[in-house]
């Protein structure tokens, strides 16, 4: 039986400018070069690290259940409803979830296959589900226009076009994503292919193939998620690992693949182990890389994912960590921020006889560069409060209009000392430069939302193929979910060349 887990809070005494960062030692990291750093604020800092009494069996969300009918179209059905989830023992917390109380199940699908979702909601309100990462045509991106009534359903369908990733869906109503997220609707969408299930990975779903979906949550004394949130939104001072508290993963083979998805409303993780071995990166958001990065950490923003490997030896215990999120910032960030808080995540234990003598490969998948002498047109998007180019999200404005099989640079720039990230729809990108330097391994393969350190400012190259619709519209926009709620979102456009705009949307939406 799961005992309580202990949360240490220590609070730093905010003197802006000068103090900020000292409480780095009380986790024993160096923080070294970030002493009196200005733009640090006070606030509360959060650590469990040594702290969380790891008891409870990981739990892995189900594969999703799917049809095949003659023409091959695979099919699932999403419910979207409320229920309850016993996170704590004895305590119910009201949460929503698909297909059951909180999060939902795995989709898989494969490079080529037609897909068809059937998505039901059973929400005593409208939402949306959206396919994050997902290449497909505008209508079925399930974006706020692609509205879904309470009681009413709705069923996109595509044919998967993309390389082996590890996607995820969640809500996408206007104004009201964090709250969908945050009461639990989010699950994961795997893609596959030939390229991928030809590599020597680990590939047994739930064995040595994990699905590691991290939310960071607060409960009040009633056992509800507390929500209250400051400007990033709400930070929690726990950690659910696929809806787990205090989570351990038992596993028998020597290596280990986890899939990680940043699935929190506000919080930026940077991932660690314990006993400081490397992390072992081979995947971003959009697939897999060219060969394993080893890594001493790595961070990860709402909405982005990454595979990575462990390898362990026999009986040993290695716990996943995250550890001040603000190391490697131009500009660190502070307390309110969750700049300098620290969790442990995930235990993993190793059986004392393990399975396989498993490999790391030493080559993956090649990618192709995109070149910047293919790109026809170039983009600035600033962030700064909660706008996008000095503009809050107007569901019946076009921002940005773009030509069907063109090539583009995007240029991304955080304004201010404080986090936000950047997602686009329906396309993934490549980073070309990260403040004109090379961009670091942890963005060297296919991405769809990219960490915004405070004051920095990312090139993107992105090549919007092979779907146009001049009605409707793809967002981009903030995943900081309080802030895309708050309007830190823009919508652009596909057209065929000499194509006009339409409406978005098609018919002007209420709210
Ligand atoms: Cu994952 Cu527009 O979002
Ligand atoms: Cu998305
Ligand atoms: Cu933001």
């Amino acid at each position: 039986m799961p005992r309580a887990t202990v949360i240490a809070v220590a609070t730093i005494i905010g003197v802006a400018g000068v103090a900020g960062v000292a409480g780095g030692t009380a986790i024993g990291l160096s923080v070294s070069g970030f002493s009196a750093i200005p733009g640090v604020f006070g606030g509360s800092r959060v650590s469990t690290i040594g702290a969380v009494d790891f008891t409870n069996p990981l739990s892995i969300p189900p594969l999703a259940a799917s049809t095949i009918d003659e023409s091959g179209r695979r099919t699932f059905t999403l419910t979207a409803q409320t229920g309850s989830t016993e996170f704590i023992d004895g305590s119910r917390t009201p949460t929503w979830g698909f297909n059951g109380s909180y999060l939902g199940p795995t989709l898989v699908a494969e490079r080529g296959e037609r897909v068809q979702i059937n998505v039901r909601n059973e929400l005593d309100e409208p939402t949306t589900v959206h396919w994050h990462g997902m290449h497909l045509p505008s209508a079925m991106d399930g974006g706020p226009h692609q509205k879904v009534e309470s009681g009413a359903e709705w069923s996109p369908s595509w044919t998967i076009d993309q390389p082996a990733s590890t996607l995820w869906y969640h809500p996408h109503p206007h104004g009201a994503t964090e709250d969908h997220v945050a009461r639990g609707l989010a699950g994961l969408f795997y893609v596959t292919d030939p390229l991928e299930r030809g590599l020597d990975l680990p590939h047994e779903y739930g064995v040595d193939d994990i699905p590691v979906i991290v939310q960071d949550v607060r409960f009040d004394a009633a056992g509800a998620l507390d929500r209250r949130g400051g400007f990033v939104g709400a930070l929690g001072d726990r950690i659910l690992v696929n809806g787990t508290l205090a989570p351990i993963l038992e596993v028998d083979r020597s290596v280990v693949r986890l899939r990680l998805l940043n699935a929190s409303t506000a919080r930026v993780f940077n991932f660690g182990f314990d006993d400081g071995r490397d992390i072992v990166l081979i995947g971003t958001d959009g697939g897999l890389l060219p060969r394993p990065q080893p890594l001493e950490s790595l961070p990860l923003s709402p909405g982005e994912r990454a595979e990575i490997l462990v390898a362990v030896t026999p009986g040993e215990t290695v716990v996943l960590q995250s550890r001040d999120p603000q190391l490697g910032a131009v500009v660190p960030f502070g307390g309110p921020d969750g700049g300098s808080d620290a969790f442990d995540v995930l235990q993993v234990n190793a059986a004392e006889s393990l399975a396989s003598e498993g490999v790391i490969p030493s080559d993956l998948v090649p990618i192709e560069s995109l070149r910047e002498a293919d790109a026809s047109a170039e983009r600035s998007f600033v962030l700064d409060g909660t706008e996008i180019n000095g503009r809050t999200m107007d569901l019946n404005r076009v921002n940005d209009i773009v030509i069907l099989n063109s090539t583009e640079i995007w240029t991304v720039t955080n304004d201010m000392p404080r986090p936000h990230n950047f997602h686009v729809h329906g396309v993934q990108f490549q980073v070309l430069d990260q403040n004109g330097a090379a961009p670091p391994p942890t963005l060297s393969g296919w991405k769809d939302t990219i960490y915004l350190e405070p004051n920095v400012s990312y090139r993107l190259i992105m090549q919007f193929e092979n779907f146009s619709d001049p009605n409707m519209p793809y967002m981009y926009h903030c995943h900081l979910l309080a802030h895309e709620d708050a309007g830190m979102m823009g919508q652009f456009v596909v057209v065929k060349p000499g194509e006009s705009v339409g409406t978005p949307g098609g018919t002007v939406h209420q709210h």
